[in-house]
């Protein structure tokens, strides 16, 4: 079989049967494929889409076509269970959520991705903390999640390398917004981390790859149908992704906002909110809480009683980081040489904010990939970000870029500038608004599989 004809045949909107999907998982694994075919069949699938078989078809090819981790030999003293987020700007919840589980008696194996497209990647920030290995090997990886009762890790060569290729493929060529795609990438390492429960993060927003509440919820439905035929327990919820999550965006600032959220220092108020809801489901389908409720307090108790900063404190210890790393984090994190304010060129209230643009003056400041094999500055992005509703002056800072030299600084702020509307209104309070407020509902409903089933 050539391959030029598995990537005709979906470029002529025709279903690829189970030994075409196996030819290309197989590729992709190996190493076979050229880039080329690879992006030409990733951008045929994105244009022709693909059925719920094939989407299952492929995630579970993908699942396999590396190690498939066992815990049963590890004696774990509870169930494992994780969060996966499709992806946005300034999510930093992963750093947050696994401790806070952890306290709660679960255990989080935690396989991130490296930023894609304008998003960032768990990989990449936590990479932003010395010492800290993200490929520790998986009796370590092991080791580590028996012991502190999470571990984030990248995704090593031999845990689903058939995604690792196309992911890194996808990232530049256009190709990230794929529903089918985007399914088997992130439910073949959830499955080969060999969780027994999942809760999907599905994000909505300019800053996110689903822009609008119908393309993000038939996200959902599709992972949630792919995760039921391969036998993983996963619930979505569909959070928000119009603006900024939290007060910073790129690495070692969102790597300092998590620590300064666990200790207590400083929460916003929609990534706690997220940070809640997606934890109360996690307790709930890893039969830890009876309900969302019990959940909540669950895991609001973790926090407020330092165990989930503690577990947070060994766990990157564990992998190499910093002792001290919770005490000390500033000490440790990179810093970007100049820091400045980005000016309202109005007054007014923010009334909106393109994620996607934002992400993209990140990638300027070398905070994010433009190339396959562009090396990272951790430092850079942006913090103080004003959120939307915020009253401003003009003059006044919306946000504070970090760049390398004033000349990417000055290009960053014109970025953002133009990615922020100021309007003469603040719009009106969503159900779980911040003071000032957020337009829109942080927390969609709950999706499960009696969503999928109705579908
Ligand atoms: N996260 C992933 O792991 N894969 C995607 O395709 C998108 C988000």
């Amino acid at each position: 079989m050539l391959f030029k004809d598995i990537i005709i045949a979906k470029r002529d909107g025709k279903t690829l049967s189970p030994k075409e999907i196996s030819v290309f998982v197989d590729g992709l694994a190996n190493g076979d494929l050229p880039a080329e075919q690879i992006a030409s069949l990733a951008m045929a699938i994105l244009l022709r889409g693909m059925s719920a078989d094939e989407t299952g078809l492929l995630t579970r090819a993908m699942a396999a076509s590396g190690t498939m981790i066992d815990w049963a030999g590890v004696n774990l003293s509870g169930p494992t269970v994780d969060k996966h987020s499709t992806g946005g700007v300034g999510d930093k919840v992963s750093f947050i959520l696994a401790p806070v589980l952890a306290a709660c008696g679960a255990f989080v194996p935690m396989i991130s991705g490296r930023g894609l497209g304008h998003t960032g990647g768990t990989l990449d920030k936590a990479s932003a903390i010395p010492g800290y290995d993200p490929f520790p090997g998986l009796d370590v990886f092991k080791r580590v999640v028996r012991e502190t009762g999470a571990a984030i890790i990248g995704q090593t060569s031999d845990l689903a390398p058939a995604d690792r290729r196309l992911y890194a493929i996808r990232d530049v060529t256009g190709t990230v917004e794929s529903i089918p795609l985007i399914t088997a990438s992130i439910l073949s390492k959830k499955i080969a981390a060999g969780n027994q429960g999942l809760v999907m993060d599905v994000k909505v927003g300019s800053g996110a790859f689903m822009a609008g509440l119908a393309d993000a919820k038939a996200l959902a439905l599709s992972i949630i149908g792919a995760a039921q035929a391969a036998g993983l327990p996963v619930t979505a919820l569909v959070t928000d992704m119009n603006e900024v999550l939290g007060e910073t965006a790129g690495n070692a600032l969102e790597i300092a906002e998590s620590v300064d959220y666990l200790r207590g220092d400083r929460r916003e108020p929609r990534l706690h909110e997220v940070n809640l809801a997606l934890a109360a489901e996690m307790l709930v389908i890893s039969g830890l809480a009876a309900s969302a409720t019990e959940g909540r307090e669950k895991a609001e108790r973790a926090l407020s009683s330092g165990a989930a900063a503690e577990c947070f404190g060994r766990m990157v210890a564990a992998l190499g980081g910093p002792g001290d790393f919770l005490e000390r984090s500033q000490d440790y994190l990179p810093g970007a040489p100049v820091r400045v304010p980005v000016p309202a060129r109005e007054s007014g209230f923010v009334t909106a904010m393109n994620g996607r643009a934002i992400g993209g003056a990140i990638i300027g400041l070398k905070g994010g990939r433009a190339a396959l094999d562009d090396v990272l500055d951790l430092s850079t992005g942006f913090s103080g970000i004003r959120p939307i509703g915020s009253a401003v002056e003009a003059g006044a800072p919306l946000a504070f870029v970090h760049a390398a030299d004033d000349s990417a600084a000055s290009r960053a702020i014109a970025e953002y500038q133009a990615a922020v509307t100021i309007g003469g209104e603040a719009s009106a309070p969503g159900p779980t608004a911040p003071n000032p407020p957020a337009p829109n509902p942080v927390v969609h409903p709950r999706l499960d599989r009696t969503d999928f089933a109705s579908q």
